[in-house]
Parts: structure tokens; sequence; C-alpha cells
């Protein structure tokens, strides 16, 4: 768990760039600090493993003060990525992933074993890739390996500077999947810097909203789309932040709340969807196609029911006024 506490960065010449910022990261969430450009979120991040000092105020890593961990404790504890990925170009790839286990000692065999697992995850081929320069990778490979390069040593703590803000929006999708695929495996504790809104909502286990250097709202995205505390955060989400919200459930959860509609065999090329589709897309779906039900099917192909955009929509509004509305007829 990492705990900050009432952490402030004043640089030098006086810019306040972290206000007494209060938060508390769960072990194994995803936190993503996310406001516009200049509201300090990098600054935050790299106060962290002290890239940046602190000014007032403290940050404590699993009970430890941030201060007091030594440099080795530091890069052995805390993983690092950063949006132009920062290998070293004069670096094998292999050896870009190895600087921090090098540095920690690890043996040769212990070494390789680890940078063949770690390739493995990101789906690259260990003997092909080993020997060749950073030049040689396309930037969504590079990206990838300056996230395994952060693994290495498998840290409990990431931080994470952007890390995909680099990559064109296709790769980026793909990336991401990728990298949440890998944390449901190794489950680390995450800080993640975004200033993408989608990007933010679908990785983030909780989303800390910062605005000149202090927190509008920490929630997890759902609460803050549905739920915004302030105008600041209304706005920032913008005037669709509740069909935004819609990404995060899926037609299962519709359908235990509010339950689909009966499939009407009369309608002619109706298409279908998978039960655990999110509602962004089915609504998107709906929309594009002009269709009056798409059919919902589970995983065995069983027809569960049609959803059509007048549930949706009542589903968005349970949403938005929460549990207790639908409860009294709302
Ligand atoms: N080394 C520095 N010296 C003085 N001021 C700085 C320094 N680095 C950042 N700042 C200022 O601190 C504030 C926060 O900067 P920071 O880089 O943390 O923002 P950010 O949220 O990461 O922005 P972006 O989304 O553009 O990356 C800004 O006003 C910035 O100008
Ligand atoms: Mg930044």
């Amino acid at each position: 768990m990492i705990t900050f506490d009432q952490t402030t960065k004043i640089y030098e010449g006086g810019v306040t760039a972290v206000d007494g910022v209060d938060f508390k990261v769960e072990k194994g969430h995803i936190v993503v600090l996310l406001g516009p450009s200049g509201c300090g979120k990098t600054t935050l991040l790299r106060m962290v493993n002290r890239l940046e000092s602190i000014t007032k105020g403290r940050i404590v890593i699993d009970g430890q003060d941030s201060m007091e961990l030594n440099e080795i404790e530091l890069r052995r504890k805390i993983g690092y990525v950063i949006q132009s990925n920062g290998l070293f170009p004069n670096m094998t790839i292999e050896e870009n992933v190895m600087i921090v286990p090098d540095m920690l000692g690890w043996d040769k065999d212990k070494k390789r074993k680890r940078f063949e697992r770690l390739m493995d995850m990101i789906g690259l081929s260990a003997d092909k890739y080993r020997k060749r320069y950073p030049y040689e990778l396309s930037g969504g490979q590079q990206q990838r390996i300056g996230v395994i390069r952060a693994l290495a040593a498998d840290p409990p703590v990431m931080l994470m500077d952007e890390p995909f803000g680099a990559l064109d929006p296709i790769i980026r999708e793909k990336i991401q999947d990728e990298f949440l695929q890998i944390q449901r495996e190794v489950k680390k504790t995450i800080l993640f810097v975004s200033h993408d809104i989608d990007e933010a909502i679908k990785m983030a286990d909780k989303i800390v909203l910062l605005k000149g250097g202090q927190v509008m709202q920490y929630d997890s995205p759902s609460e803050m789309l549905v739920r915004p505390k302030n105008d600041f955060v209304v706005e920032f989400f913008g005037k669709d932040r509740a069909l935004k919200s819609l990404s995060l459930h899926t037609i299962r959860e519709l359908n235990e709340i509010i339950g689909l509609e009966q499939i009407d065999d009369n309608i002619p090329d109706t298409k279908t969807l998978n039960v655990n589709q999110d509602l962004r897309n089915t609504l998107s779906m709906l929309l594009n196609q002009e269709a009056d039900q798409v059919i919902v099917m589970d995983d065995l192909g069983d027809r569960l029911g049609a959803i059509t955009i007048d549930i949706v929509q009542k589903y968005l509004h349970y949403e938005i006024k929460g549990k207790t509305a639908v409860g009294q007829g709302g």
C-alpha cells in the first residue's frame, strides 16, 4: 500500500506543483492520476521514487517512509515506465531488460530464465529479440520492452507515466488489454499517469482527479462518472460522462438488474452479441445499425433474450439515480 499524507511539492522559484495531497493506494490496485496538463501528475509520481524531493508531507510505501529507502531498496521495490520507453539505444534488448537484476547481482542463469519468462508474457520470442537493439523494434514492441524492464526484478510497486501515450490508438488499446491481462497475474500496486479519459476509465480501479496540484475527487471510475463531487469533475468528463460509464458494464449486469426483452422473431436480419459485451459497444451497435433489437447469446450460444435502446437507457437511468431509485419504481 502507498499512502500520500499531505504530500506537497513546491519547486524552486515558487511553483506549487502538488498541494497537500492525501490518498491511499491499495495493494494490487491500479490508481490512475488524471487531470489537465500541468496539474502535477508527473511531479507526484516522481516523488514516489524520489526523482523529485518532497517539500512537505510524506509518502509511505508498505509502512516505510519513502525518504528512508536507500537506492537499492528503491530500485527493487519500484519499477518505473515512461512514455518514451527510456530504453538505452546502445544496449541489446536483453541488457536493457536486465538492468535492475544486474544491479541487484542476480546470477546469469536466473537472469536468462527471467528474461525468457518476461518475453513470454508479452508474446515476443526471447531468442529472436535477445541480441537486437531497440531501433530494430517497432514502437509498440519497444514500449512492451519498457514495461517488462520495469517488471524485471518483480517490484511490488510500479510507476507508469503515460506509458502508452506515444502509441497510435489501435496498438495502444492492444497494449492496454495485454497489460491488464498481465496485471491480473502479477497484481502489482500501480500508479499510472494519464490525461486520456478513456484510458483512465479502462485501466483504473480508482482515479485521482487533479487540478492545480489538488485532489478534486478520488473514486472508482463509475462513481466519478455517475456521482461527480463538484463542477470541475462534471466539466472534465464532459456531457457524455454517463455514456462513458456504460463501457464499465456488461449486458450480463444489465440482465441481472433490469432483465432482457423477449426476442421478436419477426424482425429480419437481427444481429447477435455475447452477454459479456460492454454496454457502450452495445449501444453504438444499436444506434449505428438502427436495429430494433440485438439478440444476446451466452458463451454456449444459447439465446438469452433481446437488448434494445430502451433498456440500455433504463440501465443508464438506474446507474445515475443509484440503486434505490429502481426499487421506488424510478
Ligand atoms: N523542474 C521544474 N521546475 C519548476 N516547475 C516545474 C518543474 N517541473 C514541473 N514544473 C511545474 O509544475 C507543475 C506540474 O508539472 P507536472 O509536470 O507535474 O504536470 P503534469 O500533470 O505531469 O503535466 P503533463 O500532463 O503536461 O505531463 C507545472 O506548473 C509545471 O510547469
Ligand atoms: Mg506529465
